[in-house]
């Protein structure tokens, strides 16, 4: 897969046009005080890095984590006003619905949502792998394989975390998505399931998946355990991320992106750097789930914190686009509790929170919601 795909193409046209332009004009300088022989060695090393760093960034460093029932297209499109940069994610969504339910609902999406990544779920790989062409005709930038959820009526399917037993059948799978959609495909799996809870377990699992064609891996930090509710599995058992810095440490040509308990740009930074004192790697990034649809503005942090640019959007630009965006949907007949539905969050811990939630709720649109509750 291209490592451009997740940049916007228009920054990475700009990059090579400057990086030509400053090389044309170290060589005419050269040329001119005829040193022709003494290019300027280091300078050219310099770009590369430079080039290097830019283009090879990884897109995944700050993500959303897929949720059911939450992560929809209006969810993300409210999520991209918030964190431009950072990474989303659908739900979860079953291969074989891809393939026999209407896919242009299923699998619609508005531009502004780049990068967004589809989340499938399913173990067959001739299954997986016509639904990866569907959803690489509708341009998504990554698919990702569910191999975590522990809902019972997931595992006994098969699927989900009950994959982790199957490492090759996962092997399989990722080979098929590969085969089906020229764009990265990664997993996102848990540390352990059950009485597999040995560092071994996840390591020799990652293992084989990686031979596999898969470097990207989503570890949701915790073991599933099958007799606990998927919302109870996200809090018992414990949290362990020193078992993400030791699958770092174990194939360091693999990125990893941490998730499960962030909720803060600290805690998210200190999971990122090294740790010095026990000799173990930060991970490559970071997903968050619960703490964004909680306290949505919590990505506008992550934006801050970790992109350079920062493109962040003023509050009343943020209302002007769900607003229009708003209508937009509407008029495609869309309810609109479900447009509005994560969007009622946006001032949680604020003054006036309750009052816009319930307003939203009641169908008032986002711009007249907004002056009720913050103008008058
Ligand atoms: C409402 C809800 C729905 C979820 N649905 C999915 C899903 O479709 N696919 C998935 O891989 N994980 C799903 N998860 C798990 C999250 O992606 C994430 O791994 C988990 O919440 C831990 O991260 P957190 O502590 O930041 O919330 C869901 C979590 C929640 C709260």
């Amino acid at each position: 897969m291209s490592v451009f795909a997740h940049q916007k193409k228009d920054e990475v046209l700009v990059l090579w046009l400057v990086s030509f332009a400053f090389s044309l004009a170290l060589m005419g300088k050269c040329v001119t005080e005829r040193r022709v022989k003494s290019i300027p060695k280091n300078a050219l090393v310099f770009l590369i890095v430079l080039m290097y760093h830019f283009l090879m960034r990884f897109s995944q460093r700050v993500c959303v984590a897929p949720m059911m029932d939450v992560t929809d297209r209006h969810c993300r499109f409210f999520h991209r006003l918030l964190g431009p940069d950072v990474f989303l994610y659908t739900e979860m969504l079953h291969s074989l619905a891809i393939i026999n339910g209407d896919s242009d609902k299923l699998l619609d999406f508005d531009n502004s949502e780049h990068p967004v990544g589809i989340q499938l779920g399913g173990n067959e790989p001739r299954i997986l792998n016509q639904a990866a062409k569907i959803a690489s005709k509708f341009n998504y930038d990554e698919v990702n394989l569910n191999c975590g959820c522990p809902s019972s009526k997931v595992v006994a399917g098969n699927f989900g975390v009950a994959l982790m037993r199957k490492p090759q059948l996962v092997a399989d799978c990722v080979k098929a998505i590969k085969d089906g959609a020229s764009i990265s495909v990664s997993v996102k799996h848990r540390i352990g399931i059950d009485d597999c809870k040995d560092y071994s377990f996840v390591r020799d699992f990652v293992g084989r998946v990686h031979d596999a064609g898969c470097d990207i891996f989503f570890v949701h930090a915790r073991c599933a355990v099958s007799n606990l509710s998927p919302k109870k599995n996200r809090d018992i058992p414990p949290i362990d991320m020193f078992k993400v810095r030791f699958l770092k440490r174990d194939f360091p040509d693999c990125k990893f992106v941490a998730n499960g308990e962030f909720d803060t740009v600290a805690k998210c930074r200190s999971i990122l750097e090294k740790k010095k004192e026990l000799s173990l790697p930060g991970v490559d990034g970071v997903m968050l789930g619960r703490a964004i649809r909680r306290y949505p503005v919590l990505l506008t942090d992550l934006q801050r914190a970790f992109y350079p640019k920062k493109n962040l959007r003023p509050t009343g630009e943020i209302i002007t686009c769900l607003e229009n965006y708003y209508h937009l949907q509407k008029r495609k007949g869309i309810n609109s509790r479900r447009i509005v539905r994560s969007w009622v969050n946006l001032f949680n811990n604020k003054k006036g929170s309750k009052k816009w939630r319930f307003l939203l709720a009641e169908g008032v649109a986002p711009m007249e919601a907004y002056r009720r509750v913050f103008c008058s």
